[in-house]
């Protein structure tokens, strides 16, 4: 549809939502990152922002992306800048989306220099510490009134399809909504020809058909809509 064909139901509303992926430094050229392309984060910054939205994008790491016309950009680049950025812009938004890849683990040293390869030395070892779980810490702090969405990419396994896990994982989370994308091997596993799910805290579940990113975002915002109004 056209942008003047979109209904404009995110008047008023001050969503924040974070895209990309994150990266871990190991020392000042190096770092531990992840393949996010941020594309469907950027996504629903954008058709918020055509539906109404004032708009806050916490990016952290993306492949080439124009700016989302009409959200405030926060560029960030590791887990603990994007948590100080979701932290503040999330006291004064109504809406809450953790779209971004957040590595769970950081290299638990960063080397002040470049890290240098010696002969006769043993090679080095790389550790790692856990990072705080950014959507849990939202969900804790979360205002009255305040709609908070994860998202999470899963696969069937033998212990389950990923309906079943997605539910476990959305219970553990305690968000208000869950997108759930259906990813790798694991969807041969599945009866269902879905892309995913979109769960609901009000007991809605509801199939999300293969489509485009922005096409994801709209039936996302929608169950946003229905959320806040149930
Ligand atoms: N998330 C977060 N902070 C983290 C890790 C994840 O806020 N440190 C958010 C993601 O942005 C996403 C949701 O939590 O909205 C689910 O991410 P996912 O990686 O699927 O969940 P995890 O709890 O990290 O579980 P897993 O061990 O399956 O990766
Ligand atoms: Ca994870």
């Amino acid at each position: 549809a056209e942008p003047s064909a979109l209904p404009r139901d995110l008047e008023g509303l001050r969503v924040v939502v974070s895209a990309g992926g994150t990266r871990e430094p190991l020392d000042p050229v190096r770092y531990l990152g992840n393949r996010s392309s941020g594309k469907q984060g950027y996504a629903l910054a954008r058709v918020a922002a055509q539906r109404g939205a004032e708009v806050t994008l916490v990016a952290a790491h993306t492949v080439a992306l124009p700016d989302p016309a009409g959200a405030r950009l926060v560029p960030v680049s590791t887990a603990e800048e994007l948590r100080a950025a979701m932290h503040r812009a999330a006291e004064r938004a109504d809406v809450v989306v953790m779209a971004a890849a957040v590595a769970d683990f950081r290299p638990d040293q960063l080397a002040a220099h470049k890290i240098k390869k010696r002969d006769g030395e043993p090679d080095p070892t790389i550790t790692l510490a856990r990072n705080p779980d950014i959507l849990a810490e939202l969900v804790a702090g979360r205002r009255a009134g305040q709609t908070i969405v994860g998202f999470a990419a899963e696969t069937g396994d033998e212990r389950g399809g990923v309906l079943d896990h997605a539910r476990t994982k959305f219970k553990r989370k305690g968000s208000d909504l869950l997108v759930v994308n259906a990813v790798g091997q694991g969807r041969a596993f599945e009866v269902e020809d879905n892309a995913g799910w979109l769960l609901s805290a009000n007991g809605d579940e509801r199939p999300v058909p293969l489509g485009s990113k922005a096409q994801l975002a709209a039936a996302m915002w929608d169950a946003v809509v229905r959320f806040r109004r149930s």
